[in-house]
């Protein structure tokens, strides 16, 4: 295991009617005036937005709005959300909704304090120094953004869709209620899921070796696959809900890849699509997670995917090779029987960008650390995912 620093300071307010904090914790940090973001409405129909703001008027506090954040959010409403920010002397962020909305907010906290194109700081011209203080109020099991400092955003006119992250974007604190998941559509509940699940693969498949990160990781990763049928039958199941919740927190807050370098690359590659295409990023991760690992699988390695299958797939192969085979098919098959797509075909995506995202993914960065991804990998993945 190599050397780590953990700092998670991020408070977590988790259960049934959490948000009643609201107030009072935002009372605390002696907040004046905030920005309420959100997305396309969801909030609204579910009634949390009239939750929020009823705790918002119990508090001498100023509110400006910035509804209509996109699912893969544009680097167009950071800037717009900065400029409010500046105008209306914001000092906290709200970010009400799913990862879109509180990749977007981190963004506009960092881009606050710059004068600059927020887009510089996902091509590290620049670097966060400062940024407002946020809070996450999750509406979907996902990202794992209520409690990590990274946030994704897509440029619509250059068609990339980059990562940043600091320290300084980890929300203050994060209220995670799992009824506001109840209303999530079943194709956004499984999406999330498989997102949780890629999420732990990038790390566990990662070297060096890190026994209790691994054990975790495979903690995870059966709590999913034991909640996830339950959700999609039962989508107002409380204590379902709540597992697969804390599991996406838990996936990327940070523990499972301490003292390891994580791969990335199946999520490198999904953005590539998703930039280009706008897709699901849970469903572009559903379609490409088995080919990656199908595509890495080889004799040296073979024994981690052996491991993965015993201990979370119950397989009891003796050989290393045949047991990792049979792990890959397991996670094709889970999410398969959650309703995901399983090929890009499915989901109207043919092969003629293969190259041009192959090579904007390798633009400015290596691609894998479990197996370094070159030009030719990265197309043979996309063209088994066909
Ligand atoms: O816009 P609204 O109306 O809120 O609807 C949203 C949106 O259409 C809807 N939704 C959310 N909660 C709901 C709901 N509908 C009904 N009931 C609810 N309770 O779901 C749709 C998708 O929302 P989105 O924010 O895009 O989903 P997700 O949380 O999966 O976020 C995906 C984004 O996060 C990035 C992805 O690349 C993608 O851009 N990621 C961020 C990461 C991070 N910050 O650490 C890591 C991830 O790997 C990922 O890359
Ligand atoms: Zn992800």
């Amino acid at each position: 295991m190599k050397n780590f620093l953990l700092n998670m300071p991020t408070e977590i307010f988790f259960g049934k009617n959490q948000i009643e904090v609201l107030g009072k914790r935002l009372e605390k940090e002696n907040v004046k005036s905030v920005l309420l973001a959100y997305g396309k409405g969801s909030i609204k129909k579910s009634g949390l937005y009239d939750k929020i703001i009823s705790q918002l008027s119990g508090i001498s506090v100023k509110i400006t709005e910035l509804p209509g954040i996109d699912p893969n959010p544009r680097i167009s409403s950071v800037a717009k959300g900065a400029e409010l920010c500046r105008e209306n002397k914001v000092d906290f962020i709200i970010a009400a909704g799913a990862g879109s909305v509180i990749d977007c907010c981190k963004a506009i906290a960092a881009a606050r304090y710059y004068s600059g194109d927020p887009w510089d700081f996902f091509i590290r011209r620049t670097s966060v120094k400062k940024a407002l203080p946020i809070c996450a109020i999750l509406t979907l099991a996902a990202t794992g953004s209520e409690m990590n400092g990274g946030c994704v955003l897509t440029n619509e006119e250059t068609q990339e869709k980059l990562a940043m992250g600091s320290i300084r974007l980890k929300p203050k604190f994060s209220i995670l209620d799992p009824t506001y998941t109840f209303t999530l559509p079943k194709n956004q509940t499984v999406a999330g899921i498989a997102d949780i699940m890629s999420h732990v693969f990038e790390q566990y498949f990662s070297y060096p070796d890190a026994a209790l990160q691994d054990y975790m990781s495979e903690a995870v990763l059966k709590t999913v696959i034991e909640n996830a049928p339950v959700v999609v039958a039962e989508p107002e199941n409380y204590e379902a809900r709540a597992n697969i919740m804390w599991a996406g927190t838990v996936a990327l807050n940070g523990l499972l890849e301490l003292g390891k370098d994580g791969d990335w690359a199946t999520h490198m590659i999904e953005h590539e699509l998703s930039a280009k295409y706008d897709i699901t990023h849970g469903v572009g991760l559903a379609i490409l997670t088995p080919n990656w690992m199908k595509h890495v699988l080889d004799g040296k390695n073979c024994c981690k995917f052996a491991k993965y299958g015993r201990n979370v797939w119950n397989i009891t192969e003796k050989d290393d090779m045949k047991a990792a085979l049979q792990a890959i098919e397991k996670t094709r098959e889970f999410f398969n029987s959650i309703g995901l797509p399983q090929t890009l075909s499915e989901i109207g995506i043919d092969a003629s960008k293969f190259d041009e995202m192959a090579e904007s993914a390798l633009k400015n960065t290596i691609v894998g650390t479990f197996k370094k991804l070159n030009k030719d990998d990265i197309v043979e993945i996309y063209r088994m995912s066909l």
